[in-house]
């Protein structure tokens, strides 16, 4: 069916798996010295996780979307669902487990610097498993992002979501995308098995990329040194700017976010793309930019936008979030 592409599959949805969690956020003048006793500016609880976060702001943007993550019922539980809905995120598939705790962070926001430092307690809450995926009707989704965290399990949901566009018309397939955030060893094979690989620049620097490459001219056009990852090079404009997946996937896109320093790309057919970053005029809170950045360049890839539309995209909107508390008025 021709008309799929831009019919019923403009209407299909996009779903992030992964972490939700509460964030009790303090928002703070300064950052506090250790052992001692001071006062924040303001106080809130913020529905967090990169997957729920990345929800927020498809949501924002005016994206149908699901999540789908681990909850328990309790108190924190029932504000996260509320905030779900209150935002349209779709919670038909969060795995409501018997027993665990609603993970839950202590943020620090430095309103003079916009820095957010992370106390998280994530431990005994199981996440969702590849059974709880097979209830998942992969024809009501274009685009299934996946916060990689449960390697084994998240493993067997991209091969039912593999399986499903071998058999799929072009137009159905369901487009797959990862998130790399830490560098944990098992998680690693992940990287291979998106269509777009998100890499943290913290993975990107345990690879040895210690910053992103300078622009074409300027910086005196010197590659910038690193060890080299997979990808061989050592991170000069023209050469791996990201690492490489190592196998499944090579026709990749990756993507790696530098803060201030914007986001690289590599296509699949290894072009590079680079944006800057568009620093707010304050940056206030920090908290969820990576989220953010992540979700808008899905959300336009998912539109079929350029991938240098999508990366410059996803720089304006994530520097829009840094300079506002929360996401309300990041659109
Ligand atoms: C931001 C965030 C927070 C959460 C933490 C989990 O990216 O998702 O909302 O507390 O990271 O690692």
């Amino acid at each position: 069916m021709a008309a799929e592409a831009g019919g019923a599959a403009g209407k299909r949805r996009i779903m992030c798996v992964g972490l939700v969690c509460l964030d009790i956020i303090s928002v703070v003048e300064a950052f506090p010295a250790e052992d001692s006793d001071v006062r924040c500016l303001s106080q809130r609880w913020q529905r967090g996780g990169n997957a729920s976060n990345s929800c927020t702001v498809l949501a924002l943007l005016g994206a149908p979307c699901a999540f789908m993550g681990s909850l328990a019922p309790g108190p924190a539980a029932d504000f996260i669902a509320a905030d779900f809905q209150r935002r349209g995120v779709d919670t038909a598939h969060v795995a409501w487990q018997p027993r665990g705790e609603v993970p839950c962070a202590c943020c620090l926001v430095n309103a003079s610097s916009g820095s957010r430092t992370i106390v998280l307690h994530d431990t005994n809450l199981p996440d969702v498993t590849a059974r709880d995926f097979e209830r998942v009707d992969l024809a009501q989704y274009k685009w299934i992002h996946f916060e990689a965290r449960n390697a084994a399990e998240q493993s067997a949901m991209l091969e039912r979501v593999e399986r499903h566009n071998r058999a799929a018309a072009p137009g159905r397939r369901v487009r797959i995308s990862v998130e790399l955030e830490k560098p944990r060893e098992e998680l690693l094979p992940l990287m291979g098995r998106g269509h777009v690989v998100f890499i943290s620049k913290d993975l990107a620097r345990h690879f040895g990329y210690k910053s992103a490459p300078g622009p074409p001219r300027g910086r005196g056009g010197a590659p910038r040194p690193g060890r080299g990852g997979p990808g061989g090079g050592g991170g000069a404009r023209g050469h791996s700017v990201c690492p490489r997946p190592t196998s499944r996937s090579p026709r990749a896109t990756l993507i790696c976010a530098w803060a201030e320093e914007g986001a690289d790309a590599m296509g699949p057919n290894g072009e590079l793309v680079h944006s800057d970053a568009f620093p707010p005029e304050n940056v206030v809170d920090t908290l969820g930019a990576g989220d953010t950045f992540n979700a808008a360049v899905i959300f336009a890839l998912a539109e079929g936008r350029t991938l240098q539309d999508a990366l410059t995209f996803g720089c304006r909107i994530a520097g829009r979030k840094c300079g506002i508390h929360g996401f309300d008025g990041i659109v």
